[in-house]
């Protein structure tokens, strides 16, 4: 007799995870607590989530006898990175329960569907255009502006594919570098603030939504979430709802984050969608009593959501390459700061090898200065 999709996995069940990166270990580590197995499928044998699988497929994602084999053995699947081939999700989907489904992936996969659904489910974004050639360029430039950025539509991530155009004469060399890859031109937003919401939503359409948190990059990267976002009330509470909304119109199982541009007006433009953890969550494993990756196994597992809400404030720091593990011994002897690693052998340069979430009392990170904020970080 086949199982009621809807009713929630039982202990033991055995979830599936198509990626093995930071996100799958860490998903895997909350479903082992939850009472659950993964299966990891991933191309790379020794990559992080594989460590802590319970069992493990290594194989490409187009592989479609491995595929059916790593159906027939989990219970449900889900994924921890967006660029899994949709065609994955068309083998596997008709054989177990994929969540989320293939609406999240396809949209969250490409710039342009992302930005023509944010608009669409009332999340203001800045202009864009879609480009496919050097004419295209020449007029999204017209109609857009300078300064504007460049990106590949697909496949982008922590600033790859991606070109700032400050004066009429980078475009070319810009456009020659990310093309044949179809692109996108966007406005430049003169942004005073990043901020991101992560939110969880059920098979039954159950929402729980993390506050908004402030995000900063270096060299494009996420180095530093503050939680709470030092933004007035109206602005974090507009994130989270958006956050919502943009769950429920994807119907999402799992979890997911927007990232949003704060304008110097207080308008917020939606930039991206990621159609699971996210990195801006990290916080929420030390400063919540269920965290980002937890709320993702409930809600693929079918159990009722945890609470989002946020029993201390919290700092995270991104360990980056060479220069972030360098700071993992004073980490590991300051009693303030948890450290999440990874388990990657080679700390090259740009590579998320780890991070650290500094938990303090609310209301600390609202009151105090950032340097006594980053101390030990
Ligand atoms: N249109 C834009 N205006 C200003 N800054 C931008 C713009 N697009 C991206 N950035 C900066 O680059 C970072 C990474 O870009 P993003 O679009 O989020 O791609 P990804 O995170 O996939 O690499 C953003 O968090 C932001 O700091
Ligand atoms: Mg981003």
């Amino acid at each position: 007799m086949s199982r009621n999709p809807d009713a929630p996995l039982p202990p033991n069940s055995t979830i599936g995870i198509l990626g093995g990166g930071q996100l799958g270990r860490m998903s895997a580590l909350a479903a082992a607590e939850l009472g659950y197995r993964c299966h990891v499928y991933a191309p790379d044998a020794d990559s992080p989530g594989m460590q802590v699988a319970a069992a493990r497929s290594v194989a490409g994602y187009e592989d479609e006898a491995t595929l059916a084999a790593f159906a027939a053995a989990v219970d449900v699947v889900t994924f921890e990175f967006e660029n899994v081939p949709s065609r994955t999700l068309e083998i596997l989907a008709p054989l177990v329960p994929c969540r989320p489904g293939m609406k999240a992936l396809s949209v969250c996969q490409d710039r342009l569907q992302e930005k023509a659904f944010l608009a669409a489910a009332g999340v203001p974004v800045a202009p864009w255009a879609p480009v496919a050639s050097e004419e295209d360029l020449q007029a999204a430039l017209a109609r857009i502006g300078l300064p504007a950025v460049l990106k590949t539509t697909r496949f982008g991530y922590d600033g790859r594919g991606q070109a700032v155009l400050r004066a009429p004469e980078e475009a070319a060399a810009a456009f020659a570098r990310l093309h044949p890859k179809p692109l996108i031109l966007e406005a430049f937003v003169p942004f005073t603030q990043e901020i991101s919401a992560v939110a969880a939503r059920g098979p039954d359409g159950a929402t729980a939504v993390y506050d908004a948190v402030e995000n900063r990059h270096h060299h494009h990267i996420l180095d530093l979430s503050f939680a709470p976002a030092r933004v007035p009330a109206a602005v974090a509470d507009s994130a989270r709802r958006h956050a919502a909304q943009v769950a429920a119109e994807l119907e999402l199982v799992g979890v997911l984050a927007v990232e949003f541009f704060l304008l110097p007006d207080g308008t917020l433009l939606g930039n991206e969608i990621a159609p699971r953890p996210h990195n801006s969550g990290h916080w929420t494993q030390d400063a919540c009593q269920s965290s980002q990756f937890h709320q993702h196994i409930r809600a693929v597992a079918g159990l009722p959501l945890g609470t989002a809400e946020r029993h201390s404030d919290a700092v995270m720091r991104n360990l980056v390459g060479p220069e972030g593990m360098a700071k993992l011994l004073a980490a590991q002897a300051n009693p303030t700061v948890s450290v999440h690693l990874y388990g990657k052998a080679e700390a090259r340069a740009g590579r998320k090898m780890g991070h650290l979430n500094r938990v303090l009392p609310r209301g600390t990170v609202e009151q105090a200065r950032d340097e006594d904020l980053l101390s030990g970080l």
